[in-house]
């Protein structure tokens, strides 16, 4: 049976698409039930539309206290039929009781190699930081923001000089790779939270990454 997810988004849903491709590929083995934003015209209910998939705009600015809104967000999931939460560039913080209706399983996908550079400008701090390796992490949603057990993290290089707007999109693309694997993993009832950790059952070598035991930015030279 396909994993029975809710998509949370704030803005342009380029995760929320990169889920839909999976899906209708047949590699995740999910089905979106409910699209919320808590924009109206967020661009990723018109993505939801396009794909006849259910979407609602809950304001958070109608509500007010946090409760009350992630309240409204919980019984619209339930009545939608989903028991999964997935936040996919979504820009607000889940309370207590939001985590309780959905327990470990609401996850979220934060454009930093977590715990550096928590945050909404998590691709802007780490390049005015001046690093030199960046990355995303996938991670089960605790209280507090971009912090709970990480599922899967992917690294790309970062440049002097480019500034967020040129490493944030490198970082996309891993985003669009490694969030539907995590849901997919999920699906298959592979994850298991154990404090921190989380562990992946039958995690095999992956071929492509076969040679490659680190990422080194920039390159190491001849004879190290
Ligand atoms: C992504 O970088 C996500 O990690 C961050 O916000 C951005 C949203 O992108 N939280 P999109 O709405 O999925 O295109």
């Amino acid at each position: 049976m396909p994993l029975k997810i809710a998509v949370l988004v704030s803005g342009g849903g380029s995760n929320l698409q990169s889920i839909i491709d999976k899906i209708e590929a047949g590699v995740l083995d999910a089905e979106i039930r409910l699209v919320v934003s808590n924009k109206a015209g967020a661009f990723g209910l018109s993505r939801a539309e396009k794909h006849g998939i259910a979407r609602q705009a809950i304001l958070h600015t109608d509500y007010e206290s946090r409760e009350a809104f992630d309240l409204a967000m919980v019984e619209a999931i339930r009545a939608a039929g989903a028991d999964t939460v997935i936040m996919a560039g979504f820009m607000r913080i889940i309370t207590r009781g939001f985590l309780d209706a959905f327990p470990g399983r609401v996850i979220n996908i934060h454009p930093a190699l977590l715990p550096s550079f928590p945050g909404v400008h998590g691709q802007g701090d780490a390049a005015d930081y001046g690093v030199r390796i960046s990355g995303c992490t996938v991670h089960f949603v605790d209280e507090k923001m971009d912090h709970g057990p990480i599922i899967i993290q992917a690294a790309v290089p970062a440049y002097p000089d480019e500034g967020g707007d040129g490493l944030g999109p490198r970082i996309l693309e891993l985003e669009h790779r490694i969030f539907p694997q995590a849901i997919q993993w999920l699906a298959e009832g592979r994850l298991t939270i154990k404090g921190r950790q989380v562990l992946l059952a039958d995690c095999g070598k992956p071929v492509a990454m076969l040679d490659a035991v680190a990422l080194v930015n920039p390159p190491l030279e001849e004879g190290f």
